[in-house]
C-alpha cells in the first residue's frame, strides 16, 4: 500500500541525514543517478537568470545542477513535504553560499504559484505524491506558453516477469515505492495538460523521465 503523508513524513525524517549516501548505493545495480539528473535538467532548456520549481526537492541534489544553469542572476524555489529533508538542502544551500534560493516546507499539492516560474522539475518524488494529477494541471496553468516540467521517477516495467518486479519494489522500499504505485501514471495525466509530452525510459523501463511543453 501506498504510504499515506504521515508515513512519508516519518520516513524521510529518519532516511534525511543520510539520503545522499544511500540514494548513492543504487549505483550498485546500475542506476545511473546523477547522469539521470543531468539529463533531467537537461530538458528543462533553462537559461541564466531563470526561476525554477522543483518539487520535493529532498536534500537539493539537483541543486548544483540547477544553479549551474540559471547562475547567480537566476533563482530555485525547493519545496519539500518533509522538514529533515528540507534542513539538508539548507545546509547545502549555505555551504555554497548561494542565495538565490527559497526552500519552503509545503504539501507540493498545496503549493500556490507567485510570480514568474519559467520551468518546473520533480525527480523521484512525484508519483508517491496522491494528488499529482491536481499538480501537473497547476503547473501547466501557471507556466508561459513553451516552458518545460520535467518528471524524472520510477515505474512498473511493461515487460517483466512479476518476480522482477517485486524484486524492483523491494529494492526501492526503502525509499517509499510500493506495488501500487505502479498505477499511477504521471506522463499519461501530463498528456491532458501539455501541448507536447515526451518520455524517455531509463533503467530498463523501471523508470523514466517525461518532459511536458506547455
Ligand atoms: C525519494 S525523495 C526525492 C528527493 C529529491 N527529489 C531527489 O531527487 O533526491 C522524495 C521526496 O519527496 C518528498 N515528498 C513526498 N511527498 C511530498 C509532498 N506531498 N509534497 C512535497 N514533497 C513531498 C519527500 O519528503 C522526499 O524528500
Amino acid at each position: 500500500m501506498a504510504l499515506n503523508k504521515k508515513q512519508i513524513k516519518r520516513l524521510y525524517r529518519k532516511r534525511a541525514l543520510n539520503y545522499d549516501f544511500t540514494a548513492n548505493l543504487y549505483y550498485l545495480i546500475g542506476f545511473r543517478e546523477q547522469k539521470y539528473r543531468h539529463e533531467s535538467v537537461a530538458m528543462l532548456n533553462l537559461k541564466q537568470g531563470d526561476t525554477v520549481l522543483e518539487i520535493g526537492c529532498g536534500t537539493g541534489l539537483n541543486f548544483p545542477i540547477l544553479f549551474k544553469e540559471i547562475g547567480n542572476d537566476g533563482k530555485v524555489i525547493g519545496i519539500d513535504l518533509t522538514d529533515k529533508m528540507l534542513e539538508q538542502a539548507r545546509n547545502r544551500v549555505r555551504k555554497n553560499k548561494w542565495d538565490n534560493f527559497e526552500l519552503i516546507n509545503i504539501d507540493a499539492s498545496e503549493y500556490v504559484f507567485e510570480g514568474e516560474v519559467n520551468a518546473v522539475i520533480s525527480t523521484f518524488a512525484l508519483t508517491m505524491i496522491p494528488e499529482y494529477e491536481k499538480i501537473i494541471r497547476n503547473i501547466s496553468r501557471a507556466l508561459e506558453p513553451g516552458s518545460r516540467f520535467v518528471i524524472c521517477d520510477f515505474k512498473k516495467p511493461e515487460k517483466y516477469p512479476d518476480w522482477v518486479i517485486d524484486l524492483g519494489v523491494f529494492i526501492t522500499k526503502p525509499f517509499g515505492v510500493s506495488l501500487d504505485l505502479g498505477n499511477r501514471k504521471p506522463w499519461k495525466n501530463m498528456e491532458k495538460y501539455f501541448s507536447k509530452v515526451e518520455v524517455k525510459e531509463i533503467f530498463s523501463g523501471f523508470a523514466y523521465i517525461a518532459v511536458g511543453i506547455v
